[in-house]
């Protein structure tokens, strides 16, 4: 079980260290957040945060990611692998599937 809080916040469109895990973390305008594992399904690189595109991008050949997970553009043919979605983060703890 991972329990979350208020403090990871200032953690959204970022990704963090998390119990040991690092999570790419997406609040969207509805509230829901989104948390996948951000490690690229091309080559194993670690996704960023493009603000502009709202999307994750991958540094190291170009792979982009939709804020779902969905694989867009360049290398990567298989989608970022979901760690949790839920509509109201900070009231519930999450349990990783
Ligand atoms: S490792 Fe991410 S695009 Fe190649």
């Amino acid at each position: 079980m991972i329990a979350m809080n208020k403090n990871v916040e200032h953690f959204y469109d970022k990704v963090m260290d998390y119990e040991g895990k690092k999570l790419a973390v997406h609040k969207d305008d509805a509230g829901k957040v989104t948390a996948l594992n951000p490690t690229c399904t091309h080559a194993g690189c670690t996704v960023q945060f493009n603000a502009a595109e709202q999307s994750w991008d991958c540094p190291c050949h170009g792979g982009r990611f939709d804020v779902s997970r969905k694989a867009l553009t360049g290398p990567p043919t298989i989608d970022l692998e979901t760690v949790f979605r839920k509509d109201n983060f900070h009231e519930v703890d999450v349990i990783k599937s």
